[in-house]
């Protein structure tokens, strides 16, 4: 395969692989995730495209190339904010953070980058035990009781607690937290018509497109007042909505619109992925009573009868090798399309300007012809003491170059406060077995919801 590893095309190009409609549109229907792996695997890395009809995306799945997708070219490759796949999410968060290229995404990443600072990560970490501690306290009374207690909806109310103290400063209280994930949620299932036939006009009506507006509208209700309270009272507080209002490094002022979108964006990117890639820790660990075993071994050892802290979670060394392997198997941010705006090359196969190029950890974390085994859950392939993988972009769950995932360091430490803490004060069984199937959405969440039976943890009272 022909090396790409700096900005200049390679001299020799041809025409990617077509995998003709008749081929890619049934397998697509029957198992979308499952059908882009196998394109993958099947052409050994090498670009593909994918005849969809009108639609002909190029499916880019060798670290290499996905290097210089996302960071040696990277701006060749854009996020096509004004691209048709995009127009729905930008009809919700504007020309937020996550949708933006350019001055406006350098101006919101440079407001908000301080907050999340490995340094900054850490000072936050009592406050997060604090909210997961307080957040978990309320499963006492369903296991008491015997009663079953919904997975993922107690993640979801987990993660929102934590969330808004330690980075909306409890601006937005967990019950307008929860009115806000719940409309984003009716946003996804909602513009999914539209993401089907991006071309068909605004004015064009479209099943769904009601509760998609009532959505926009519930949103707006919870977050305009806070946006408009906050710049009135304008406040030197480290949170994110005070940052946000403030003015901006080049002395700019955003208006409230903008302020809005990155506000949203930044709500929804900082709980929903969290909650998704938590979610399938109930399948995974039932499924796998070997890896549950030896991380409440490995808990009880570190933390025995303490609360989870800061002090522990460098020892918890095995927790933090299966999320990594969650991280692999169920990247929550599955997806990252780019646009190319000009033709380039991708090992010797011509890409075309304005075409939509499909980059997806789900599918290069999952090809064979880069991983052993790669369907196996196993969280070895994480211990610190193995050699370093042959390429840094065939493991990338949090995206790489100017794009870079800019909550990955306090994810990885609320995650770990999270299955810590949970783990070593409960003990949890499925009430009904589920399966390690995924739900496509915007993010990737198990398809069956996890009922669970929780018991405390008894420990001997120290005398
Ligand atoms: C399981 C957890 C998470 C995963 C798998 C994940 C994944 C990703 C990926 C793949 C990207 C790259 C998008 C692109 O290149 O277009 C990204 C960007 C981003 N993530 Fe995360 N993320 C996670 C958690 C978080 C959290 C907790 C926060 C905030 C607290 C966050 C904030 C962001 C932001 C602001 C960006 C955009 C950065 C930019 O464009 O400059 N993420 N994330």
């Amino acid at each position: 395969m022909t090396q790409v590893s700096d900005a200049g095309p390679a001299p020799v190009s041809t025409e990617p692989r077509m995998i003709p409609l008749r081929r890619a549109l049934p397998a697509l229907v029957r198992d979308p995730l499952g059908a882009l792996v196998g394109f993958a695997d099947d052409a050994g890395g090498e670009v593909v495209r994918l005849n969809l009809g009108s639609f002909r995306p190029y499916l880019v799945s060798h670290p290499e190339h996905l290097q210089r997708v996302l960071r040696d070219n990277v701006a060749n490759y854009t996020r096509d904010g004004d691209g048709l796949l995009w127009r729905p999410v930008r009809r919700i968060v504007g020309d937020a953070i996550l949708v933006a290229e350019g001055e406006i995404w350098e101006s919101s990443r440079g407001a908000l980058q301080p907050l999340f600072t490995a340094k900054r990560a850490e000072t936050l970490v009592d406050r997060m035990a604090e909210a997961i501690n307080e957040a978990v306290d309320e499963w006492l009374e369903p296991a008491r009781d015997g009663r079953p207690i919904d997975g993922g909806a107690e993640l979801t109310r987990i993660v929102l607690r934590t969330t808004m103290r330690v980075l909306f400063a409890d601006r937005i209280s967990v019950p307008d937290a929860l009115r806000i994930s719940a409309a984003l949620d009716t946003l996804t299932t909602a513009m999914l018509p539209r993401l089907l036939v991006p071309f068909v006009p605004y004015a064009v009506p479209m099943p769904r497109d009601r509760a998609f507006n009532e959505a926009v509208r519930t949103i707006d209700e919870v977050v305009l007042p806070i946006i408009r309270q906050a710049r009135a009272n304008p406040s030197d507080g480290d949170d994110i909505i005070s940052t946000l209002c403030r003015p901006r490094a080049d002395g700019s002022e955003p208006d409230e619109y903008a302020i809005r979108g990155d506000v949203v964006a930044m709500f929804s990117t900082a709980t929903e992925t969290t909650i998704a890639l938590l979610s399938w820790l109930w399948p995974v660990l039932s499924n796998r009573p070997d890896v549950a075993e030896r991380m409440t071994d490995e808990i009880e050892r570190v933390v025995g009868a303490d609360r989870v802290g800061r002090e522990h979670l460098p020892q918890l060394r095995y927790g933090r090798m299966v999320l990594d392997e969650m991280l692999r198997l169920y990247p929550a941010g599955w997806m990252i399309p780019r646009t190319a705006v000009g033709d380039d090359v991708l090992g010797g196969m011509r890409i075309k300007a304005g075409g939509t190029v499909l980059v997806s950890p789900y599918v290069t974390q999952r090809m064979s012809t880069f991983w052993d085994d790669p369907t196996l859950f196993d969280p070895e392939r994480f211990a610190p003491e193995r050699p370093r993988r042959r390429y840094r972009y065939s493991y990338f769950p949090f995206g790489g170059g100017p794009h870079q995932c800019l909550g990955q360091y306090l994810f990885l430490l609320e995650a770990q406060l999270i299955v810590s803490t949970v783990l070593s004060r409960y003990r949890f069984r499925l009430r009904e077995p589920v399966g390690l199937t995924p739900r496509l959405g915007a993010s990737l969440q198990p398809k069956q919801r996890a009922e669970l039976i929780v018991t405390p943890v008894e420990r001997p009272v120290a005398s």
